[in-house]
């Protein structure tokens, strides 16, 4: 991605979501600039995946207010946001575990081109969408697995496909939570550098990334948004954030921390 600029494409200002009594998420504002790949961390229930809900409309928030690209998103379900420009991964390896690598690539390629659910049927012969499909399953290196089904995958695989599905939409502004989770430390390195190379060739402009491998996390943020019980507890460029302790050592657990 080109380097950070000033231009804010998605922001939550004073964000907040309760169950009940619970604050899964107290008030938190935060930016995501074009040009940045933020990183969102914290222990397991620090309101991580809560707060990508709210990020991408899928829950309401309590209170507060999100906007992408300035306008605030309450409201807009997943087709609307994608056609705006911010897709999450989609999970549709979930959702349609029965369908094939392609037909779950064509659903996502479908929506980015307008074309309407109903098209779906003739999917195969429409040319548009087979040239979305084979770019995105050539940059995902999913070409030979293009007509197994899903289920089928190894995990690793699955995973892929699933960020694929989200970059089949073109977004501006991609949301990850937990894209490498359950792969191995090797297939993490080669799951994210295929997902930055075909962002790039994409040219997605942002990307928001939950993760618990630090490793990952140090080597591909430019950014770092710390979280514990709902609170955002630090918002720092990554080289700040490794050298602040108190918020390392929170989010990677106590004993963790370096020795003074
Ligand atoms: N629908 C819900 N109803 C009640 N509590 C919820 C609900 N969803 C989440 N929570 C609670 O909110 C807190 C934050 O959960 P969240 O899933 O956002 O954490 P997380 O940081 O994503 O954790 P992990 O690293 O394990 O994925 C947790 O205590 C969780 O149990
Ligand atoms: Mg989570």
């Amino acid at each position: 991605m080109q380097a950070p600029s000033q231009e804010i494409l998605l922001q939550a200002d004073n964000v907040s979501k309760h169950y009940g009594d619970f604050i899964a998420l107290g008030e938190v504002s935060l930016d995501l600039n074009s040009g940045e790949l933020v990183s969102i961390v914290g222990p397991n229930g620090a309101g991580k995946t809560t707060l990508v809900n709210v990020l991408t409309a899928l829950h309401q928030p309590t209170k507060g207010i999100v906007k992408f690209a300035g306008q605030d998103i309450a409201g807009l379900d997943i087709v609307e946001l994608s056609t705006r420009g911010l897709a999450r991964a989609f999970q549709l390896v979930h959702i349609f575990p029965d369908l094939t690598v392609r037909e779950t690539l064509s659903v996502a390629a479908c929506s980015f081109l307008g074309l309407r659910w109903k098209m779906f049927g003739n999917v195969k012969r429409n040319s548009e969408v087979a040239d979305v499909v084979a770019h995105i399953a050539h940059a995902f290196d999913l070409t030979s697995a293009l007509d197994s089904s899903s289920k089928s995958l190894s995990h690793g695989k699955r995973k892929l496909l699933d960020v694929a599905s989200a970059l089949a939409l073109h977004p501006k502004v991609l949301i990850l939570d937990e894209p490498t989770a359950g792969v191995s430390t090797a297939d993490k390195h080669g799951i994210m550098e295929t997902l930055l190379a075909a962002a790039q060739a994409i040219g997605v402009q942002s990307i928001m990334l939950v993760e618990h491998d630090m490793d990952l996390v140090s080597r591909y943020s430019s950014r770092i948004i710390a979280m514990q019980g709902g609170n955002k507890i630090a918002d720092l460029p990554t080289d700040d954030f490794f050298a602040n302790e108190e918020a390392v050592s929170i989010v990677i657990g106590k004993g963790a921390a370096p020795c003074h």
